[in-house]
């Protein structure tokens, strides 16, 4: 049903439209002008108001979408799981069913269970963005590291890129693949068997269980979290040996010296990167984040419009 998908509603990415994507990359640039050049933001939102309903811990997603609404003049309310009402039992739907009879214009979600926007759909009138739901979808990250390859690149088309590390876990993973296939990037995924679900490659993804091979065979690496809330560590001998046989270090890196290495964050760092890496000039981890706050304003724009 169109009418779950962007611009009503911004669940994922798999079913985005091409033309949206364009029209909210042609917006993430103008207002990532904005943002560095510290230009006053024309308060188009400022009749609306929203709810941020994080069950899930962040720092980039939700100051961002909290920074984003606020230079749009939207009211803004936070809501945080832990210090609310499910703390005495309450349930996800009754939290729920009190946010409708507060009529918000727009609710930001971030849940550990995939799905859970479509159930905010079902139950709230409000429009719906995902901020990440489970190891299912996380498009606003996708969309930002779009941009981010874009501006770098110029173009997706044949651009190779690789996804390092559990890609069974990764929301962030599932987006940027069906993202980046629908503008025929070159897409494949690096890590151990145990990270890489066993039907990847029917996504049209190429599988690299080496990562020297995915450095020397790709522009851009992006480096996921070993997410150990997922139990991803229990897929793992351990994070030392995932380190010694995946971590992205300077030493690999000479084998491609011009790739570009992205994460989403949070790192760990000496896991899945290191320090030096993430500082260097191959990162364009924290362009990312400046990218993140600029594609919000982009989105809230286009929703606004209808
Ligand atoms: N990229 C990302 O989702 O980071 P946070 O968990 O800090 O929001």
């Amino acid at each position: 049903m169109a009418e779950l998908n962007f611009p009503y509603h911004l669940t994922g990415l798999r079913n985005m439209e091409t033309d949206h994507f364009n029209k909210i990359f042609k917006l993430t640039k103008i207002y990532k002008q904005k943002i560095l050049n510290k230009t006053p933001f024309e308060k188009i939102l400022e009749d609306k108001s929203i709810i941020n309903l994080f069950f899930e811990d962040s720092t980039r997603t939700r100051t961002s979408f909290e920074l984003a609404e606020k230079k749009l003049g939207m009211n803004v309310v936070n809501f945080s799981a832990s210090g609310s009402s499910i703390s005495k039992g309450e349930s996800f739907l009754d939290t729920l069913k009190n946010i409708e009879s507060m009529k918000f214009d727009y609710i930001v979600i971030r849940h550990q269970d995939s799905g859970t926007p479509a159930i905010c759909i079902k139950h709230t009138s409000s429009k719906v963005i995902n901020a990440g739901d489970g190891i299912n979808e996380h498009p606003t990250q996708g969309l930002l590291d779009l941009f981010t390859l874009t501006e770098t690149f110029g173009s997706l088309k044949n651009l190779k890129v690789c996804i390092v590390g559990n890609i069974s876990h990764s929301r962030v993973a599932l987006s940027n693949i069906f993202a980046l296939k629908k503008f025929k990037a070159n897409v494949s995924v690096c890590g151990p068997l145990s990270f890489i679900p066993a039907c990847i490659e029917g996504l049209g993804v190429n599988v690299y269980l080496n990562i020297d091979d995915a450095i020397k065979n790709n522009d851009a690496l992006n480096i996921l979290r070993v997410q150990t809330e997922r139990d991803a560590a229990t897929l793992l001998p351990s994070l030392n040996e995932y380190s010694r046989h995946y971590g992205i270090n300077s030493e690999r890196l000479k084998n491609n010296p011009g790739i570009k290495i992205m994460h989403p964050g949070p790192m760990n760092i000496n896991v899945e990167i290191d320090h030096k890496v993430s500082a260097s000039e191959n990162s364009l981890i924290f362009e990312q984040v400046t990218n993140g706050l600029a594609v919000k304003c982009a989105v809230f724009e286009l929703m606004n419009e209808i």
